[in-house]
């Protein structure tokens, strides 16, 4: 009688490749997660394909920074180097690229930064150029997460333009300005002056939430996204009742970092309160869970009962 099962098909690995790094480097406020030097990649891609795992969404650290990301759309960039060499690795894992800026700017914001604010329509055509470069590199699908308004039909448009007509979009598209990312940011080497206030959600705003998603799918999304997850299952439910688009839940670093500390401080069971957030995500309505914790369910299993 158990309504919603999962199942690895469901269940995406983010990565951070590190273009400098020799060894693997691990982050301070996610145990058990790593920067992957890029001379690696190769390895890891090879090893979580053999654990079972189906798709794996790829971000730079990049050491190559300027004022407006260049690098993230150079012909022999990091975007262009890591999404070739995963996708060459393992053909039959998916490769989606995170499309931003902040990883590749010196300001580490998501688009191009001046007098105090971001440019959304400039921003377009740099994003646009990163996309295309992902896709040329052999990328499955690409998911633009830097909230710029029309950054959805912008790319499309691109990436057709490129030929790249059969390239899915996944959209953050009710991304909030969570207090969240904290430990995301330093992994990607993307700490920021300021906040993203002026491109992200207010937590507090629900029904606006609904209507970013909702724009992005009248603007051709093929997947639609709520990030972060948990604090957000009123958005994902409501909006499965809106959409018949495919959902993604982003469980992300900071509700990684809460459920790995309270687990080694003794105070919950890891296993089962993963399993038990996967199938509130699962219940709220979501097809897609993206998780740093994909490998270490990949290793224990999902199939041990919830209780
Ligand atoms: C940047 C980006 C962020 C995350 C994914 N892409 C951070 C931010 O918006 O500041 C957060 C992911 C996580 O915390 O796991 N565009
Ligand atoms: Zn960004």
């Amino acid at each position: 009688m158990r309504e919603n099962s999962f199942s690895l098909n469901d269940i995406v690995f983010p990565l951070f490749v590190d273009e400098k790094a020799e060894q693997h480097i691990p982050i301070p406020h996610m145990p058990g997660i790593y920067r992957i030097p890029l001379r690696l990649l190769q390895n890891e891609i090879k090893s979580l394909a053999n654990l079972g795992l189906k798709a794996v969404l790829l971000f730079g650290v990049s050491n190559h920074k300027d004022e407006l990301g260049s690098d993230s759309w150079s012909s022999d960039g990091l975007v262009a180097r890591m999404v070739s060499v995963a996708k060459d690795s393992a053909p039959e894992m998916l490769i989606i690229a995170d499309c931003c800026l902040c990883e590749y700017t010196t300001h580490g914001h998501c688009g191009i930064f001046q007098k105090g604010e971001v440019d959304n329509d400039g921003t377009l055509l740099n994003l646009a150029r990163q996309a295309v470069v992902a896709a040329n590199s052999g990328a499955d699908i690409i998911a633009p997460s830097s909230m710029m308004d029309g950054q959805v039909s912008y790319l499309r448009r691109a990436l057709d333009q490129a030929g790249h007509t059969a390239t899915p979009i996944m959209s953050y598209s009710s991304k909030f300005a969570s207090s969240l990312y904290g430990p995301f940011r330093s992994a990607a080497g993307c700490g920021l002056s300021g906040d993203r206030l002026t491109y992200q959600m207010d937590p507090l705003n629900g029904r606006e939430a609904l209507r970013e998603s909702l724009a992005d799918e009248a603007e051709g999304a093929d997947i639609l996204m709520v990030k972060p997850g948990l604090p957000y299952l009123d958005v994902i439910a409501k909006l499965r009742e809106r959409t018949d688009l495919p959902i993604a839940a982003y469980q992300v670093s900071g509700e990684y970092a809460m459920i790995k500390f309270a687990s080694m401080a003794g105070a919950i069971d890891e296993h089962r309160v993963v399993r038990e957030t996967l199938g509130a995500f699962k219940r709220a309505g979501a097809d897609l869970i993206i998780s740093y914790f994909a490998k270490d369910i990949a290793q224990y299993g999902l199939n041990a009962p919830l209780s």
